[in-house]
Order: structure tokens, then sequence, then C-alpha cells
């Protein structure tokens, strides 16, 4: 069985995802660390030096990788909107959209811009403007999900049980 964890960056997919896979005893993967341990490289580096699309190719290799071994998959906010991903996703296990409100995304990104390229050097209204432009984007391809799970104002325990009510214990 594979868990798909997607959703907008800083939502809790890692956080959540480490410990959905302790309560279901299978491993943890998660998307941007496979291809930084892979390339040697930080994500930003990639971005950096590399560019999107390169980093785009890296997830698709990543979903491939991956196989069919059990895991629950932390996915890099992008990677089910690019090549198609997220239909190889569907067939493969659950898929769950882990959705936050705008202002609730904001804040936490406020704190965590510095490692993600997409938002580097963002601040204020700028910040705000661009969740919003890539969340729009994006939300048609989230909302294919199997469920969706609203975060705000959830602890992590939270979100688990209800995660587990959808998908068994
Ligand atoms: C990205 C999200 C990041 C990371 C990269 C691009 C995106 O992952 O893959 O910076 O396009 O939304 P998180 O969602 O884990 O922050």
């Amino acid at each position: 069985m594979q868990i798909f964890l997607i959703g907008f960056m800083g939502v809790g997919k890692s956080t959540v995802g480490q410990v959905l896979a302790e309560r279901r005893n299978i491993p943890f993967v998660d998307s941007d660390e496979w291809i930084e341990r892979q390339t040697g490289k930080k994500v930003s580096d990639i971005f950096a030096q590399d560019g999107e699309a390169h980093f785009r190719e890296l997830e698709k290799a990543f979903v491939i990788a991956l196989g069919n071994n059990p895991a629950v998959v932390s996915c890099g906010g992008g990677l089910p909107c690019h090549n198609d991903l997220m239909s190889g996703l569907k067939t493969r296990g659950h898929v769950v959209y882990l959705e936050a409100s705008l202002q609730e995304l904001v804040r936490r990104l406020e704190r965590g811009i510095e490692t993600r390229p997409l938002l580097a050097g963002l601040s204020g209204e700028e910040l705000c403007n661009m969740i919003a432009e890539r969340l729009d984007r994006r939300k048609h391809v989230y909302e294919q999900a199997d469920f969706c799970i609203h975060t705000d104002g959830k602890t992590v325990e939270q979100i688990v049980e209800e995660l587990l009510s959808h998908i068994g214990h």
C-alpha cells in the first residue's frame, strides 16, 4: 500500500507523513529528500543551477524509482502538477490532499522561505500573491485526490486520525 500526501508547500505533508508512517508501520519517504540524496544537491541549488524543468524530471524519476514498495510518501508541492504524475499516483495507492487556507499557508511559509526556491526573496504582499496565484493554478490537480483533509486549526494527531478513518487503521 502506498499513501501519497499532496498539497501546497508548508501544509505539513512531511510532519503528518512521518506520524502516519509510524502508525501504519511502513516506511516514510519524502520526494525532496530523495532528490537531494540522489543528486547530492539542495533543492534550491538544483533550481538555481539546473532549472525548474530539470527538477520536475527528477520528481518523475523519483516516482518511477518508488516502484510498488509500501510507503507513506510526502510529495513536493509541485510534483503532482507536472508530467501528468497525478494520474500515476492515483493508480498506485491512496492520494490525500492536505489543504490549508491561504492565510494559514502564508503564516507558515513566512518562516521557511529560505529553503524554498519558488518563494525566495519574497515577503508581505508579494509572498501572499505568489502563493495565491500558484495555489489557484494547482488546485484543480490537488482536488483530483481521493479525498481532502482541511488542516487549519488541527493537530498532527487529529489530521492523522482523520486520514486513517478514510483509509482504515
Ligand atoms: C515545490 C515544493 C517544495 C519543493 C520545491 C518546489 C513546489 O516541496 O519540491 O521547492 O513547486 O511547490 P514542499 O512542498 O515539500 O515544500
